[in-house]
This record gives C-alpha cells, sequence and structure tokens, in this order.
C-alpha cells in the first residue's frame, strides 16, 4: 500500500473529489467533510454546483444546515470543472446508472465520468466506483478506459469498487453504521480502499475483487425485487381465494424464525430494485444464460400499477360507478414513505392509467409539490375535509407517516388502500378496500 496516500487518509490532509452530487454522492461528501477531509464535488448539472455551493440541499436525507456548515468551512466545493481532479488523492464516482428503453444498462454516464478521471488521473491515486453496475464493469470497462494513461491499477493507481447501500429516509442506518463492502482491483488497492471507507464506516467487509462487490450489491436488490414479486403474486392470489393477503403475512411473521415479511403494494418505485436486477440478468444473457427469477419478479411488480387500476374499476363498479369519470384522489406519490422521490414511482403509472380511462384525478403528497408527467404538470392539492368527501374513491399509493389516517378514514366516501396504512384506525372501516 502506498505509505504517504495511507498516511494523508489517516491524518486527513487527503483531498476527496466525488463525482455526482445526487441522493448517494451528496450525503457521502457530507459524512467526509464531517470526519475532517475537504472535498470537492463534481456534478455536470450547474443547478446543483450552485445550489450546493449556496448551502442548500435538495436531498431529504441532508439538512440545508449540514451544507452550509460544510461551505463555510471550506471542508466542501462544488464545481463543473473536472481540472479540480487534479489535485485529488481520491475519486469516488457516484453518478447514475439507469436503464435504456430496451431495459439495457445505460453505463454512458460512468464511462463520461471515467473519461474525466483519465485526464487527471495521477500516480497514488485511489479511485472508488460506487455506482451500481453488473459484475465486471470495474475490470473490464473502467481499468482498461483509465490504463490509457499510460498509468497501471494496482502499481501506479489504485482501482476499487464498493456499492452505495443508502436507504433514503431510514434514520436507523446511515452511513457510519451500515457495513461497507469493498472490492478492490489487486490486493493493494483493495487494501487502500478499505483503509479509505474506514475513517468513516464502522465496519468494512472485503471480498476477493471489483466483479464480487458489484455481485453483492445486485443480489441484494434482486433478493428484494424478487421477495416483494413474491408477496406481490400472493396478494394476487389471495384476491382470488378472497382472503386478506395482509392477515396472511402478519400471522407468517409470528414465526420467529424461517420467515421474513415483505408487503404488497402498487409496484416497485426508485433508482434501485426495479432497475439493478436488470443489470445483472443482462450481463447473464451475454453469457447465454436466462434469469428467471429476475424476469418473473420484474414481470410481477411492473404489472402492479394495471392491477391497481382493476380493482379501483370492480370497486367502483360496486358503488355502479365507472373510472370514467369519477372523481379519485390519490395519496402520496413518492415511491416510499416519507420522502420525496418519485423516480420510477408506481403512482406515476396509477395515475397515469387513471386519467387515461377517463377519471378525474387529483393527488396530494405533503414531500412532493409537483409533479411532470407526458409534458403536463400536476399540482399537489390541499388535504382539505372538501376535497376528501367530494372524492368517489381516495386510493392510498403511498403511506407517508405525516397523514392523519383516522381523519381520512372518518371523511372519505370509499379508500382503496394499497399499502395498508389504516390497520391501526379504529371504527367504521367497511369503506375501506385493502390491495
Ligand atoms: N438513490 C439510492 O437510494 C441509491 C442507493 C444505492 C445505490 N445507488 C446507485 O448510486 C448511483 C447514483 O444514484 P443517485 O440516486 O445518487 O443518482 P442521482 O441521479 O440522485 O445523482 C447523480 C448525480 O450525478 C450527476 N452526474 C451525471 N453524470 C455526471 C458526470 N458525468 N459527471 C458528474 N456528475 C454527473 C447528476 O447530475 C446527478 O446530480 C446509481 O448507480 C444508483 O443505482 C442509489
Amino acid at each position: 500500500m502506498s505509505k504517504q496516500l495511507a498516511e494523508r487518509i489517516k491524518n486527513r490532509s487527503a483531498r476527496i473529489g466525488i463525482i455526482g452530487l445526487g441522493y448517494v454522492g451528496l450525503p457521502l461528501a457530507i459524512e467526509f467533510c464531517e470526519e475532517g477531509f475537504r472535498i470537492a464535488g463534481f456534478d455536470i448539472s450547474t443547478r446543483k454546483v450552485k445550489l450546493i455551493n449556496s448551502g442548500k440541499s435538495d436531498i431529504g436525507d441532508v439538512s440545508d444546515e449540514r451544507v452550509k456548515t460544510a461551505i463555510k468551512a471550506n471542508a466542501l466545493r462544488a464545481t463543473s470543472d473536472f481540472a479540480a481532479l487534479k489535485k485529488c488523492d481520491v475519486c469516488i464516482i457516484c453518478v447514475p446508472t439507469p436503464l435504456s428503453k430496451t431495459k439495457d444498462p445505460d453505463v454512458s454516464y460512468i464511462l463520461k465520468a471515467c473519461e474525466q478521471v483519465r485526464k487527471y488521473l495521477h500516480k497514488d491515486m485511489l479511485i472508488i466506483l460506487e455506482s451500481t453496475t453488473y459484475p465486471g464493469t470495474t475490470d473490464e470497462l473502467i481499468q482498461p478506459l483509465l490504463e490509457e494513461s499510460g498509468l497501471r491499477a494496482g502499481t501506479d493507481f489504485y482501482l476499487a469498487f464498493s456499492p452505495e447501500r443508502v436507504d433514503p429516509g431510514n434514520a436507523k442506518f446511515g452511513i457510519e453504521n451500515t457495513p461497507r463492502v469493498v472490492g478492490g482491483s489487486t490486493k493493494k488497492c483493495a487494501e487502500i480502499a478499505k483503509l479509505f471507507y474506514s475513517q468513516v464506516v464502522d465496519h468494512v467487509h472485503m471480498v476477493s475483487s471489483t466483479k464480487a462487490a458489484e455481485m453483492v450489491k445486485l443480489l441484494e436488490n434482486t433478493f428484494r425485487s424478487v421477495n416483494i414479486g413474491l408477496v406481490n403474486e400472493v396478494a394476487l392470489m389471495c384476491d382470488r381465494l378472497d382472503i386478506d393477503a395482509w392477515e396472511i403475512i402478519d400471522a407468517a411473521a409470528s414465526k420467529p424464525f424461517g420467515f421474513m415479511p415483505f408487503y404488497p403494494g402498487p409496484g416497485l418505485g426508485g433508482h434501485c430494485i426495479p432497475i439493478d436486477p436488470h443489470y445483472l440478468s443482462w450481463k447473464l444473457k451475454s453469457l447465454n444464460y436466462y434469469s428467471r427469477f429476475i424476469e418473473l419478479a420484474g414481470d410481477i411488480n411492473s404489472h402492479m400499477p394495471e392491477y391497481v387500476l382493476e380493482r379501483i374499476g370492480r370497486l367502483l363498479n360496486r358503488k355502479s360507478k365507472a373510472v370514467r369519470g369519477s372523481k379519485v384522489v390519490v395519496l402520496g406519490v413518492a415511491y416510499k414513505r416519507d420522502i420525496s422521490d418519485v423516480r420510477e414511482s408506481p403512482a406515476l403509472d396509477c395515475i397515469r392509467l387513471l386519467s387515461e380511462h377517463g377519471a378525474k384525478v387529483s393527488y396530494n403528497d405533503p414531500f412532493v409539490p409537483v409533479i411532470e408527467m407526458a409534458g403536463s404538470r400536476w399540482k399537489s392539492q390541499r388535504l382539505t375535509p372538501k376535497l376528501v368527501a367530494a372524492a368517489d374513491l381516495v386510493v392510498i399509493l403511498t403511506d407517508h407517516t405525516e397523514y392523519d389516517y383516522q381523519w381520512l378514514v372518518k371523511t372519505a366516501n370509499l379508500i382503496f388502500d394499497t399499502r395498508n396504512a389504516t390497520k391501526t384506525v379504529k371504527g367504521r372501516k367497511s369503506h375501506i378496500e385493502l390491495l
């Protein structure tokens, strides 16, 4: 291991560059600042750069106060000028890894970021990729690209992969107390990357290669996708059997071993679970292997908004009403509770489907004031007694904790609850239908 770099990491004089200041990059930058490091944050969005340098955050888990403190102390500076990488000892890449329209991995953001790194790569620099990607990306794509500089990984510079495991909105587990998985291109690379993360993370779990570290993240997210797919299918089966799926899951969860509860819902959202497993199945297709669990779970989960529409149609039909012309108020459009992220949110699909079928849809989300879909702009409506009482149906799509469910159940004529958010409500519940 480079003694000089190790020393600089330990005594906090190492300069850190973080490329991509989004849900992953900004919290990481702030965490390292608070540990005494100086950070150069790189982002191609000039809006984001300006926002951060003015002491503001657009990420729910990072307060304006923390950003302001880091900027004032000169510990953090955001920029779109990658030349500042010249002075960085460590560079962490946290750029998006979306899917193309045909559901193939789009690693163009990683490649663009790495092209910038290659320009300013210097001896003893540690490069870490944190973006979720398919096994082999670091060794097969990034290493050759960086080595075009003439420098060699493992001897001249260090290269590692460490998957980000951030769970937005999770108050219990953050960067410090969530163990880190790290794999290096060589043993030396792994050692220096381990030392680096140990400065801010309580436990670092080493794996044998970058490929293994890439696979760990995909196992974690595939595990969630498949289990959610299973439980969504259980909900579809229980509907046909006229059984309450939530009762079954709660009862099964009373078993103290061998069962872990997952819950059904209107579909998958966010930048991870609906996307990452496809990185793995794409890679496996190139090896002539069809990943059955991933495809099946993806199929079930992605059709849940259509199932929500079907259930709404049935529910209104029982009241001698049609979807067309009915006033439907949607509660919650973020992809999960208590956050503002609407990326891949199934609520957007549900709203689109309801509108396409002629429903008069409005929505409320305390975290999401505006949504934009297919060129139209929707504003969150105030959750007034008038709005709720006038609705033919209220659909709970995201179970934000700040909703007063007791009041909602008392005020609404009819509720379709896709999250079992009304579970603890007391009194009349005959007008509530659960997913
Ligand atoms: N959001 C999560 O909960 C989460 C959790 C774990 C892992 N991840 C993974 O981490 C990665 C980043 O996700 P995110 O949610 O932070 O994305 P994000 O969209 O919130 O942020 C990415 C940032 O990178 C910037 N960017 C794009 N290309 C760039 C470039 N070439 N140079 C500099 N900046 C660039 C964008 O402007 C944006 O600000 C993805 O691979 C994602 O799968 C995300």
